[in-house]
């Protein structure tokens, strides 16, 4: 029994050394993203042309036959990546992915493996190696999205919300999967090997049996790690990335969609997952004239939030048919650069605080710097929850002035937690000042000791 139980143990700890070895490898792969923070997502193809977002063959059940005019007329002579990659710089944006085959097949790069690209269309240039250039040109990183569903391929069968489901006639065809998975693999390892150093590879989606091995994802992830040792990999080929030990094809961060988590994303054993949040400006990924667009406050404010909670944003734009970013997009890009040329020390390489969040806004933290942002004008006093003792040095991020920081002005209350400290935006102790940035104001700490 003994021997048993000692066997357990022993294949348990190694089971854990062999987890913490893989989660470690992850942890050094990801550090420049998590360092990051903030990217732009390009949803760009054809389907600018009906302006309706990236899911109008599906949604409308337009046939390829159809859908050919929209390829017949692309002809985005605006595109100007260097202009796009120019706007993401600005933003305080570090790495860009673009859309190399969206779910309707139609390829943005030079692809030996078809004649649905976007060379044979008007366009008449591997758009995706222009981008590649441009981004990296600015500094960059780059990264590909690659959709494992494919609408056109006549070898992917119209399920799930293929656009000729429920079409007699073309259920009537018959198709071969191997040759569809095939042509993936072969795409993948083009974009893989004609294009540089690539940083991130974005597959989406898996959904039902269409998921993890059905894609051969174990053999399509060793292959992608062969090309590129380095590259990180979303989560959305199936597999499940909370697991103590996640699959081979789990990948390196999870991506929520149109959510911001309430919480940091942790594994099985506690230990934190990267994460990405994805979100659309206005409503659609692809360029649609949906006017619902987020603010410059909205943006910042969910950027401050998903970095309170060790996340990314990768915030989208769907560009024109020219090939133009929308100016509404742009417009909200450029506020957003403003407030990161002043405050963006409080968001690279920052993650969560080992605090609540207070009342008045939200925290982040990098090594023992402490970062207070406002969202919240107050009456009087900011309180620091708990950190009576604890911060050493306080001053506005914007100018290095210095605040005020102490106790309650008016002494010992039972309303007041005696492990709390005040800080203000101002000389007095009890004075209400107005906020220097609506949107966020970011006040700067050093930390004595946080774990006390
Ligand atoms: C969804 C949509 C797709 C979009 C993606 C971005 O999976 O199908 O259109 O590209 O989300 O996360």
């Amino acid at each position: 029994m003994k021997k048993i139980i000692l066997f357990a143990i022993s294949i348990m700890f190694s089971f854990q050394l062999f987890s913490q070895d893989v989660y470690q490898q992850r942890e050094d792969r990801t550090k420049w993203f998590r360092d990051a923070r903030f990217g732009m997502f390009i949803h760009w193809g054809v389907y600018a042309i009906p302006a309706r977002g990236e899911w109008v063959q599906t949604n409308e059940h337009i046939s390829a036959e159809n859908y050919q005019k929209y390829v017949d007329a692309f002809n985005p002579t605006e595109y100007n990546p260097r202009e796009w990659a120019r706007a993401a710089k600005k933003a305080g944006m570090k790495y860009a992915i673009m859309t190399a085959k969206h779910h309707d097949g139609f390829c943005m790069f030079d692809s030996k493996y078809t004649d649905y690209k976007s060379v044979n269309s008007p366009a008449g240039r591997d758009l995706i190696r222009e981008f590649v250039d441009a981004f990296r040109a600015e500094g960059l990183k780059v990264g590909f999205y690659y959709s494992l569903i494919d609408w056109h391929h006549p070898d992917y069968p119209n399920v799930g919300n293929h656009p000729m489901n429920g079409n007699k006639e073309y259920s009537k065809k018959k198709f071969n999967w191997d040759n569809y998975t095939t042509y993936m693999q072969n795409q993948v390892s083009e974009l893989l090997t004609n294009y540089g150093k690539i940083d991130v590879m974005w597959f989406d989606y898996s959904w039902a049996e269409y998921s993890g091995e059905k894609w051969k994802a174990t053999e399509l992830v060793r292959m992608v790690k062969k090309l590129q040792p380095e590259i990180i990999l979303d989560n959305r080929l199936g597999g499940n990335i909370e697991l103590a030990k996640p699959e081979e094809y789990a990948g390196d961060f999870e991506g929520p969609e149109q959510i911001i988590p309430a919480h940091p994303i942790l594994d099985q054993l506690g230990r934190n997952v990267p994460w990405e949040a994805c979100i659309t400006l206005n409503n659609d990924w692809g360029y649609s004239a949906d006017n619902h667009y987020k603010t410059d406050k909205d943006v910042i404010r969910a950027l401050v939030n998903v970095v309170s909670k060790n996340g990314n944003l990768l915030l989208n734009v769907g560009p024109d048919a020219k090939g133009r970013i929308p100016k509404k997009s742009l417009d909200v890009l450029s506020k957003v650069g403003e407030w990161m040329d002043i405050n963006s020390e409080s968001i690279y390489g920052c993650g969560s605080a080992p605090l609540s969040k207070p009342e008045w806004g939200r925290f982040t933290m990098k090594g023992d710097t402490l970062f207070a942002h406002i969202t919240d004008s107050n009456m009087g006093q900011y309180y620091m929850p708990g950190m009576k003792g604890k911060i050493c040095n306080g001053k506005m991020l914007s100018d290095d002035r210095e605040m005020f920081i102490g106790t309650y002005w008016n002494g010992k209350r039972s309303y007041i937690d005696e492990n709390d400290v005040f800080f203000n935006l101002g000389p007095s102790s009890n004075g209400t000042y107005q906020l220097d940035d609506e949107i966020d104001t970011v006040v700067k700490f050093k930390l004595s000791d946080t774990k006390k």
